[in-house]
């Protein structure tokens, strides 16, 4: 496993690769979500790099970048037996030069759920994705459905921009009473972590009542707005029902849905969704 940092090595590393190449791209601080990923790639492809970059343009003014929990040293130690390649972990300033200037916009599947509450959020990682794509050069590029808007705001930039790059979507990983993992999960006490697996509650309810027939959003909705308010530690900041691919909330949904959802849990924030039919490319092919 080499580990670089500067883009002469990235280039220089990845020309001497040959076979298809898969690319993880990561924020760090990784957990068995992130290494489902690198699973799902390392069984597909003769190369796998891991990116790891804490993005600063995909955090607002007021968001968590200063905290962000940044552990290299165990990133590496977990990356190294799961028969990773690369791993590149460039600084600021590499990604992001002065008089950096140039951005990649979305437009209208960034624009709601989490883009309506994270201005800027999807630019942040459109524009650092597609950097990591040109410098990958890579075959396939491995997300999770953890992140469903992102999914789908990166398929539509890889199919606008031409990007020579399939998009492969894999499974949201959860602990075992359901919490979907993430980075921030580290932010909760004992108390907001017992109260965290109402998202998932609230999902697996509106799921529950999409399978026995109901295709009215308002219903979905409020189905799991009313688990949310069991819980007095949580605060919703929405509750979704969407087209799967446009991401638009429509009154009646007929060909599967999104169910999403943003709750805070005391300070922290976090976000959940289920697909139905779960339509993960994974799922599809194997
Ligand atoms: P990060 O939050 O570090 O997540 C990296 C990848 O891991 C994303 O594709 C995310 O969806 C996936 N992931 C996170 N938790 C998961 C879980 N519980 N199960 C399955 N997959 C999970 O997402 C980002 O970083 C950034 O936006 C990035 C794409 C790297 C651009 O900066």
């Amino acid at each position: 496993m080499q580990v670089i940092c500067s883009i002469p090595d990235l280039r220089k590393l990845r020309a001497s690769l040959s076979g298809t190449f898969g690319l993880v791209p990561t924020m760090g601080a990784l957990h068995e979500g992130h290494l489902s990923l690198v699973q799902h790639a390392r069984k597909e492809c003769d190369q796998v790099g891991v990116s790891i970059f804490v993005n600063p343009s995909q955090f607002g003014a007021n968001e968590d970048l200063d905290r962000y929990p940044r552990n290299t040293e165990n990133d590496l130690q977990v990356l190294e037996p799961l028969g990773v390649d690369l791993v590149w972990i460039p600084a600021l300033a590499t990604v992001y030069p002065p008089h950096y200037q140039t951005w990649v916009t979305v437009d209208e599947v960034a624009r709601g759920l989490e883009g309506r509450r994270r201005p800027g959020h999807f630019r942040g990682v459109a524009t650092v994705v597609a950097k990591l794509f040109n410098l990958f050069q890579p075959d396939r590029a491995y997300f999770g459905q953890k992140d469903a808007q992102q999914v789908v705001v990166v398929k539509r930039m890889v199919a606008d921009l031409n990007f020579p790059v399939q998009v492969v979507v894999c499974p949201t990983v959860r602990a075992p009473d359901g919490l979907a993992l993430s980075s921030r999960n580290s932010y909760l006490n004992a108390e907001e972590r017992r109260a965290a697996t109402v998202l998932h509650r609230a999902l697996t309810s509106a799921a529950a009542l999409y399978g026995s027939g109901e295709r009215g959003t308002n219903r979905l909705c409020a189905a799991m707005t009313a688990v949310l308010d069991t819980e007095p530690l949580a605060r919703a900041e929405y509750v979704s029902a969407a087209d799967p691919e446009t991401l638009e909330e429509a009154d009646r949904l007929a060909d599967g849905v999104l169910l999403s959802l943003a709750v805070k849990i005391g300070n922290v924030r976090l976000i959940d969704n289920i697909l139905i039919p779960s339509g993960e490319s994974h799922a599809a092919r194997h």
